[in-house]
Parts: C-alpha cells; sequence; structure tokens
C-alpha cells in the first residue's frame, strides 16, 4: 500500500507532525507567513490529507482540484477558514481540534478583561514613554470587578470556562445568551439565560464566545454598542468578523463604551495604523488565545489524530461533519 500524501500548511508542534510523518509522506509548507491559495492548491493536488490553518481558505475550488482529498484536518477548534457543506458534498471529511484549548482561550479572555477595565496597556505604555509624573488619586481610573455583571455571548466550552473563572473569583453574576438553555451554568454558575437585548443592558462585561456564521457576522455594531453600559468592557476571543470594528471604534472614541480588548480582528493581521491601535481604551493581542506551549502541543496531537482517521477511512475523533461518511471519497 503507497503511503497516504499529506500537506501541512504551517510548521505544527513536533507532537502532530512526527505522529503524521510517521504513516504518510509528509510536505510541510515552510514560510512563517500562509501558502497563497494558488501554492495551496498546486500542494494539495495529488494528496490525501491537508493539515490547514484558520488562515488557510478550504474552498470548493480547493477541493476540486484535490480529488484524492480525504480529509482536512483544521488545526484550530473554530472552522470558519472552511466550506465544510462543500467538503461534506465531495465526502471530505473535517476535524477541529475542541476542548484542548478551552482553558487557554478563558485564560486570555479573563486577562483581557482585567487589561481592559483595569487600563494596564494603557497605563504601563504611559509610564514606559515618561508620562508617570506621580502617583495620582484621579490618575488611569478603571472599573472594579467583584459583584458586577458579567454577558457571555455564546456559552459554549469557553464561555463556559470564562464565567467559570470570573464568577468563582470575582463573585460576578453571570448571565448569558445561546440557542438552548445550558444546564451546567445554570446549575454551577447560578447563570441566567437572556436576550442578547437584556444581556447588552445589564452587564458591566460582556464577553464573546459565539462562532463566527452568517447569523453572527457583524452582531457587534453601533446598535449594539449604544445598549451597553458607559462603564462596560467589550471582550472578544472568537472571531474578529462578528464585531463592526468602525462602530466599535467610534463607541469606544466616544465613551459610549469603557474599554474593549480584542484577540481578533478583522482583518487578521490588523494592519500598523489602524484606528484602534490608536485608542488607549483598547487593547489588542495577536490572536494568542491558545497560544501556550501544552495548548499547541494538544491540539497538534488532536490534529493528527483527526488527519489519520482521515486518511485510514476511519471515523475522525472530532469530525466536524459526520454527514460526509456517506459520500466519504475511497481512493
Ligand atoms: C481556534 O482554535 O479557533 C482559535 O481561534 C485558534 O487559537
Amino acid at each position: 500500500m503507497p503511503r497516504p500524501k499529506v500537506f501541512v500548511a504551517r510548521r505544527i508542534p513536533d507532537q502532530g507532525l512526527s505522529a503524521i510523518a510517521e504513516a504518510c509522506d509528509v510536505d510541510v509548507w515552510p514560510d512563517r507567513l500562509p501558502p497563497p491559495a494558488d501554492a495551496l492548491r498546486d500542494r494539495v493536488r495529488d494528496c490525501d490529507g491537508l493539515v490547514s490553518l484558520l488562515t488557510d481558505r478550504v474552498d470548493a475550488a480547493l477541493l476540486d482540484a484535490a480529488p484524492r482529498l480525504k480529509v482536512v484536518s483544521n488545526f484550530a477548534v473554530g472552522f470558519n477558514n472552511v466550506d465544510v457543506p462543500a467538503c461534506t458534498q465531495r465526502g471530505v471529511c473535517v476535524g477541529n481540534t475542541p476542548g484542548v484549548l478551552t482553558d487557554a482561550t478563558a485564560d486570555i479572555a479573563v486577562t483581557l478583561l482585567l487589561n481592559a477595565a483595569r487600563r494596564i496597556a494603557e497605563s504601563a505604555g504611559d509610564a514606559r514613554a515618561g508620562r508617570w509624573l506621580t502617583w495620582e488619586p484621579l490618575g488611569w481610573l478603571g472599573q472594579d470587578l467583584v459583584g458586577r455583571t458579567l454577558g457571555i455571548v455564546g456559552m459554549g466550552r469557553i464561555g463556559f470556562a470564562t464565567a467559570k473563572r470570573l464568577h468563582h473569583g470575582w463573585g460576578m453574576k453571570v448571565i448569558y445568551t445561546k440557542r438552548s438553555p445550558s444546564a451546567e451554568a445554570e446549575q454551577q454558575l447560578g447563570a441566567r439565560r437572556v436576550e442578547l437585548d437584556e444581556l447588552l443592558a445589564q452587564s458591566d462585561y460582556v464577553s464573546v464566545h459565539a462562532d463566527l456564521n452568517p447569523t453572527t457576522k457583524g452582531l457587534f455594531g453601533a446598535a449594539q454598542f449604544q445598549q451597553m453600559k458607559k462603564t462596560a468592557v467589550f471582550v472578544n476571543t472568537s472571531r474578529g468578523p462578528l464585531v463592526d470594528q468602525p462602530a466599535l471604534a467610534a463607541a469606544l472614541r466616544s465613551g459610549t463604551i469603557f474599554a474593549a480588548g480584542l484577540d481578533v480582528t478583522d482583518p487578521e493581521p490588523l494592519p500598523p495604523g489602524h484606528e484602534l491601535y490608536a485608542l488607549p481604551n483598547c487593547v489588542i493581542a495577536p490572536h494568542v488565545a491558545s497560544a501556550t506551549v501544552d495548548t499547541r502541543n494538544a491540539m497538534a496531537r488532536l490534529c493528527a489524530n483527526n488527519l489519520l482517521a482521515g486518511v485510514r477511512g476511519e471515523p475522525l475523533p472530532h469530525w466536524v461533519n459526520p454527514d460526509a461518511a456517506a459520500a466519504r471519497r475511497t481512493s
């Protein structure tokens, strides 16, 4: 039996890469930047498997150029970069990496929330730039956390882990939106499910954990920021396009809301000189929520397991589109 051929769209941790290399002929894109669309199409042309990143667009054109492709193993829990219906239609299995990055991502949501609420990036920047003149009674005043209300938009795994930290650590009251009630959040955190309008009006902190899909794109615009408290802090660790960024910038500039902490933007990277960078009440991290050694190793192992199951025709351990099984490619 010939060994399966696999393209890996960037160097991932060895714990995943070596497992793939043991069983497959592997071609790894060597650059720091993603392969351009035509290079990606070229490299997967005769491949059985693809390890993609959230920066790689997997669409119908790519799938049609790769008639042997059986599996797309996305090195991320989010998979908005993959046209899943196009994969399913062609019998191409899609895998992702849920669970293993929950804690690391919730830690970054809390980090951004604290940073924005207590103006750490701004005040540390001022200190470094020589603007720390003395201890000032009215200098760099932020917002408290204890006993405040936290609004979680999308109470999935990461939303729950974020709420758990802030409820148990700071005694925050939790309200949330989700298509169906979360028994776990209601029983363990006393959380209450509400409509988005109520969440925006009631919350001191709004943390976004919803998937990016056609119904959530642009979910946060001028009207939503207008509904929030003037003291509110807005945190997004999900995907940038959920937010209308010009509207966010305007809300931050005018004091419609107090501050924002973003781990995701639209586009990524956010170009130097973007108006959000100039706002002292906006903290921006370069999509680092899952960036810990252990988390990226775990993602790599999971990603390898999905890929290997896919090329062998087995069920993927984390299978986004099990309905692809019926049309699965065998050769
Ligand atoms: C994911 O896995 O979807 C994250 O955004 C990457 O860390």
